[in-house]
């Protein structure tokens, strides 16, 4: 089955702005050039992931090469890798930016005490269909986390890793998996700037905007760990809203947003 790039981006489009949950499944799968007969059977939550690994397959010019892919940048561009660094791994991350609110103190903001998200590879995509990997983070926002947690899981062969914090300032990188050593890595954040405009209110439309993009760099550069730098890009959701008013005191808000993860080259 063939898949025109235009035709597919198109149809993505279509799939973001469509609601409710079910509906847009049902216009996922009713898209491509078989007479709008369902043509991805499988389940929901790892489609995203199967869309971009079947175009990939039908692209005779896939490369896979990271030196082909290119970094998105913000409106306010984020400063660019450090020399010496190449491109090793991108991952879309999906799960939570989580939120903490004093609930004694009625002028409160919410605090950010983290994230929780399941990395997924998508450095292939990146390379290849970038303008398919760019949109990712709209689509799986709206989708449950992939269950990558059982080897039987579709997802499971794609997972990366898993993205957390060992403390309020310091997300860690952890992709060394059963299946894939990709690295590790603790981080603090260098840089910060705000999403474009047009990034998503959140989850199924509503809610308080999309987190920014951010360059991460290493916490610790002497302990010898892969991962150099890390951006954060393409944003969807996460973001809490200006005041505590009404909210819990700890708190989760929906995210997925797409992580490029850079090495030393060797010899470097
Ligand atoms: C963030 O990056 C921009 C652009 O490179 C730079 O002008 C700004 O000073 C940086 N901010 C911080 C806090 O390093
Ligand atoms: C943050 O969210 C994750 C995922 O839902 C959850 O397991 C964790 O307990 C939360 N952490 C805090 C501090 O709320
Ligand atoms: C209440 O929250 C505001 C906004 O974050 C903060 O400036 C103020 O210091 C807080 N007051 C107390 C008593 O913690
Ligand atoms: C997964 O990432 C590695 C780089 O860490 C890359 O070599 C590999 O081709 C990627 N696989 C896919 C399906 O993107």
């Amino acid at each position: 089955m063939q898949f025109s790039r235009t035709g597919l981006v198109l149809a993505l489009a279509t799939i973001v702005a469509a609601a409710p949950y079910e509906k847009r499944w049902i216009h996922w799968g009713s898209w491509g050039d078989d007479g709008g007969r369902p043509w991805w059977s499988g389940p929901p939550d790892t489609s995203y992931l199967e869309i971009g690994k079947r175009i990939l397959n039908s692209k005779t010019a896939a490369t896979c090469n990271l030196a082909q892919a290119s970094l998105p940048q913000p409106p306010i561009a984020l400063p660019t890798p450090a020399e010496g660094l190449a491109l090793s791994h991108v991952a879309i991350g999906r799960g939570t930016q989580n939120y903490t609110c004093d609930l004694q103190n009625a002028t409160a903001v919410p605090k950010p005490v983290g994230a929780v998200a399941t990395l997924f590879n998508v450095s292939c995509m990146a390379a290849d269909i970038p303008e398919l990997m760019e949109k990712l983070p709209s689509i799986a926002l709206n989708l449950p986390v992939p269950s990558a947690d059982n080897a039987l899981s579709p997802a499971y062969q794609d997972m990366s890793g898993h993205h957390y914090f060992v403390d309020d300032t310091t997300p860690f990188f952890n992709m060394d998996t059963a299946l894939h050593q990709y690295g590790t890595g603790a981080f603090q954040k260098a840089n910060a700037s705000a999403a474009p405009g047009s990034a998503p209110k959140g989850q199924y439309g509503s809610g308080d905007g999309s987190v920014a993009w951010l360059k991460l760099d290493a916490k610790d550069t002497a302990t010898g760990q892969t991962f150099q730098e890390v951006y954060r890009t393409n944003t969807a959701g996460g973001s809490p809203p200006d005041m505590c008013t009404g909210m819990q005191e700890s708190f989760e808000v929906q995210y997925s947003a797409l992580y490029w993860i850079y090495e030393k080259t060797t010899g470097s």
